[in-house]
Parts: structure tokens; sequence; C-alpha cells
């Protein structure tokens, strides 16, 4: 009976420490929830790329980024998406390695596009 109590002990410590992990470290790929929600912000609104038109207003429903345009894209879109802010939304272009192009490509790739 002991036994069973510190071996259903150490399984509960194992699932509980292993989903922490998990979380901690979404498996590689998949941005982090935190990641998709601060690109949504940029995408939804103008203030975070300072840009005169945000992307929702032309990105709308069915206006929304196609999964086979990004797929042709490839490892391009930051420079895409950077086209994108001069020429449409009327922006800056940001640095590739930023913050905000991570959190932009993550939210485009893993929640807006369909
Ligand atoms: C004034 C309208 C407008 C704004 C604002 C705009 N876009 Fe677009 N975007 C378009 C149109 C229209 C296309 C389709 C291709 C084309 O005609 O250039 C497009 C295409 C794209 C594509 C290529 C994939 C595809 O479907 O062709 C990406 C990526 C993209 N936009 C990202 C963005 C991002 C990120 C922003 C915000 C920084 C943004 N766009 C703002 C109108 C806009």
């Amino acid at each position: 009976m002991r036994f069973l109590k510190i071996s259903l002990f150490g399984l509960f410590l194992f699932v509980v420490f292993g989903f922490f992990l998990w979380a901690e470290n979404p498996p590689a790929g998949k941005p982090s929830a935190e990641l998709i929600t601060q690109g949504r912000g940029l995408f939804n609104q103008k203030e975070g790329l300072k840009v005169k038109f945000a992307c929702i207003l032309c990105h709308k429903q069915e206006k929304a980024i196609a999964k086979s345009e990004l797929k042709k894209i490839g490892d391009n879109l930051p420079a895409i998406i950077n086209q994108y802010i001069t020429e449409k939304s009327k922006g800056q272009a940001i640095s590739e390695d930023s913050q905000e192009m991570k959190a932009l490509m993550a939210y485009i790739r893993y929640e807006h596009s369909k």
C-alpha cells in the first residue's frame, strides 16, 4: 500500500512537472501563445507598428492571408511583411529579427491565415 502511494505520488509529480515543462517550451515550431497575442495586436492596431493603416483594415475575413500564399512565400515572409508595412500600411519597415517581426509572423502563420 505504501509502495502504491509513493508510486502514485511519483506519477502525479511527473505529470504536473511534465505539463509545466511542456507549457514553458511548446513543441518546436509552434510559437508561444504570448507571441501570437502580441502579433494579433500589431496586426489589428496601427499604434504598435506606427503605421497609418492597420493590416486588418484590408485583411478581414475572406481577405485573410491564405495558407497557400504563405507556403509560396516561405522564408521570404519577413521581407513581404516589410513590403506591406511600407507600401500598404504606410509605415516604416521593421528589423527582420525584431520581436515585432517574430510576433507578426507567429500570428499570421498560426492564427490569422486560412
Ligand atoms: C491597403 C490595404 C492593405 C493593407 C493596409 C495591408 N495589406 Fe497586405 N495585402 C493587401 C492586398 C490587396 C494583398 C494581395 C496581394 C496584392 O495585391 O498585393 C495583400 C497581400 C499580403 C501578403 C501576401 C500574401 C497574399 O495573400 O498575397 C501578406 C503577407 C500581407 N499582405 C501582409 C500584410 C501585413 C502584415 C500588413 C500590415 C502591416 C498588411 N498586409 C497591410 C492589402 C493590404
